[in-house]
């Protein structure tokens, strides 16, 4: 048996986040310099970094995630200029992409130059490219002077982190440094799309929604079908970015989906939560302001059943930042079941259902 190499993962904390201390950052951007991995905050979520040009820094990215090395990762530029190198073509769609979301959570597919190895890019001949808005990530790669290849910093499979906490969890001991600049913005990954063929298609749905992106482009842009949320990836279409066929963002728990009015989901709910917790398993559900006083109250909670709130069902925005720290939250409880609301599925809303879904592994009941 081979055992694991334990790295001392050390962990920096920058407070200022929107002016960083670069003297800190310069850090991050030698161990990186050197084929080292560090996490690093984003405006989407944590993001596990490497070198993007250095396929035995890429492998040990998958090696630490436990990642399959066929899903590719997305090439991080701190500029406009670190672009032209990676691809060889730039469609005049994309420039508008980019000039309407650039900087900012939007992740464009291009044709790959030779310059980007097979080895980030799972083999496919193209690359995943993303200028993100957080001034410490931006630091970092600007400091680090390469492209930054960068997963979300989560263990493969699990919820992507939005706090250093979550990086710690996953990552302590597999990577050299996590530069912790407090709760994420968005809290989901960043938008994909794909414009590297006839026709813009999104490949994930994100922060930048379809409505925006068909409004910059004047046209309705069309979504991946195996990834439209509705279509279990078993059901034999492959979705084109790789890593939405995999089942991602997973608690432990089983997540079941309830539709329906407020009051007959809320009913339905109470209702399989009480049969569970009969049966002596631990319970999590996960409601909405709206819906909170439909169930019991904090206090009359046995210890088994935890209830946790997503936020106002009118403030997607909040929804988004607080649903993986949710799903973390029932894997740390240990929750067996956990039954969840649902929102509608426009705009920030598309990629909320995107990834309840998904975790939910397409466990729907409608009431
Ligand atoms: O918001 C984000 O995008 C975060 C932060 C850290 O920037 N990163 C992120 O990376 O979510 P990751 O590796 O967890 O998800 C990248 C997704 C995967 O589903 C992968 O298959 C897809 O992007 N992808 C990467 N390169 C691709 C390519 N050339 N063609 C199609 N899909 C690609
Ligand atoms: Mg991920």
């Amino acid at each position: 048996m081979i055992m694991e190499e334990m790295l001392p993962t050390e962990r920096i904390t920058i407070k200022n986040v929107l002016s960083p201390d670069l003297g800190k950052l310069e850090r991050a951007a030698a161990i990186l310099r050197r084929g080292g991995l560090v996490a690093f905050p984003t405006e989407t979520v944590y993001g596990l970094g490497a070198n993007a040009l250095d396929e035995a820094a890429a492998r040990r990215i998958y090696a630490a995630k436990g990642r399959p090395s066929d899903n590719p990762l997305i090439a991080h530029i701190a500029d406009l200029a670190g672009l032209e190198p990676l691809v060889t073509r730039i469609p005049e769609e994309a420039k508008r992409l980019m000039e309407a979301f650039w900087p900012g959570p939007l992740t464009l597919v291009f044709p790959k130059s030779g310059l980007v190895p097979g080895g980030t890019t799972g083999g496919l001949d193209t690359v995943a490219v993303r200028l993100p808005s957080h001034p410490v990530a931006r630091a970092i790669i600007r400091l680090a002077g390469v492209p930054v290849a960068a997963p979300s910093a989560n263990t493969s499979g699990r919820p992507s982190p939005t706090l250093a906490e979550h990086v710690w969890q996953d990552m302590e001991g597999k990577i050299d440094l996590i530069v912790d600049g407090g709760p994420v913005g968005i809290g989901l990954e960043s938008t994909i799309i794909d414009v590297s063929g006839e026709m813009p298609v999104i490949l994930r749905p994100g922060a930048v929604t379809r409505e925006m992106a068909g409004r910059v482009l004047g046209r309705f842009v069309l979504l991946d079908p195996a990834i439209s949320g509705d279509v279990p990836m078993d059901l034999g279409l492959r979705p084109k970015a790789p890593g939405m066929k995999y089942k991602h963002y997973a608690p432990k728990g089983d997540l079941t989906l309830v539709e329906g009015t407020s009051e007959a989901v809320a009913g339905a709910i109470r209702q399989m939560a009480e049969e569970k917790l009969e049966a002596g398993f631990r319970v999590g559900i996960i409601c909405t302001d709206e819906t909170r006083k439909l169930y019991p109250k904090a206090g009359a909670m046995p210890e088994e059943e935890l209830i946790l709130n997503l936020g106002p069902r009118g403030k997607e925005e909040l929804i988004a930042h607080n649903l993986y720290g949710i799903l973390r939250r029932f894997d740390d409880m240990e929750a067996d079941f956990i039954y969840s609301e649902m929102v509608p599925a426009d705009h920030l809303g598309q990629a909320i259902m995107n990834r309840l879904k998904k975790a939910a592994g397409y466990r729907i009941v409608s009431v």
